[in-house]
């Protein structure tokens, strides 16, 4: 709680979605197997998850294992389900002691049963928490999150429960796993790389990106508050001149 000081209170991003990137190298570089890289990445998590309450962010959205991720090898990807489940359990009395609330998005279903049943559980008993939602993004591919929404809304047309000229944004919106959720304001990732990759493609319309070189194991704290004060610094238009929103602020 040092340099957080400085930043605005009334400048908090409301969603803060994060691209944790970079544990495999950061274990390569130690000499280390990228397992390594994952285990001391959980203290990142921790570390992020505390600050963003702290300063009043109100959603916290992790990317913490994507579609895409189990084509990795089958050992790593198995090592990952046990650290998360083991993480999970861990941290549920800090989770209860700060009054967060967790969710998860996702094709749940593919998750192993118990890094699942630790989720539900933890879900289940957070659930009336309202601090902050720390929202985790598992087995998560924004492409999948959107064919599914189209499909649930098809399924609405041919059953006439909804009419096509009805269809709009919020129709899409509320059809994502993320429906119950405010837009991202501000999307981090780390460890140099600069793209998406498959994550929440429709909620980042607007969001503020924000790009480090450093790798996801050394994101802490004061990482945090310096990509918010980044955050602070600038100004979102939303298509309009500088002058328009001068005048709301
Ligand atoms: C990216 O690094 C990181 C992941 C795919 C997994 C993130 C998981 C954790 C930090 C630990 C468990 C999570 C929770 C929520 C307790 P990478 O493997 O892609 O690194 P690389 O790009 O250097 O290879």
């Amino acid at each position: 709680m040092n340099k957080n000081i400085s930043l605005s209170k009334y400048r908090i991003p409301y969603h803060v979605a994060v691209i944790m990137d970079g544990n495999g190298r950061w274990a390569k570089k130690k000499g280390k197997l990228r397992i390594f890289g994952h285990k001391n990445g959980v203290q990142s998590v921790r570390e992020i998850i505390e600050a963003a309450a702290e300063i009043g962010v109100k959603v916290l959205t992790l990317y913490a294992f994507s579609t895409e991720n189990w084509s990795r090898p089958k050992k790593e990807v198995d090592t990952l389900m046990t650290l998360l489940a083991s993480s999970l359990k861990k941290e549920l009395k800090s989770l209860q002691k700060n009054n967060i609330q967790l969710r998860a998005i996702g094709d749940l279903i593919n998750l192993p049963k118990q890094a699942r049943k630790e989720l539900e559980e933890v879900i289940k008993k957070t659930a009336s928490n309202d601090r902050m939602i720390l929202n985790l993004a598992l087995s998560y591919g924004s492409r999948n999150e959107i064919v599914n929404a189209v499909k649930s809304i098809s399924k609405k047309v041919v059953n006439n429960e909804l009419k096509i000229e009805n269809i709009d944004k919020k129709t899409i919106n509320n059809h994502l796993y993320t429906f119950s959720l405010p837009d991202v304001d501000f999307l981090i990732r780390t460890s140099g790389e600069q793209r998406i990759s498959n994550f929440l493609l429709w909620q980042i319309a607007y969001a503020e990106l924000y790009f480090t070189e450093t790798l996801w194991p050394d994101f802490r704290k004061q990482d945090f508050y310096d990509a918010i004060s980044e955050y602070q610094s600038r100004e979102r238009r939303y298509g309009k001149i500088s002058e328009q929103i001068k005048k709301h602020e």
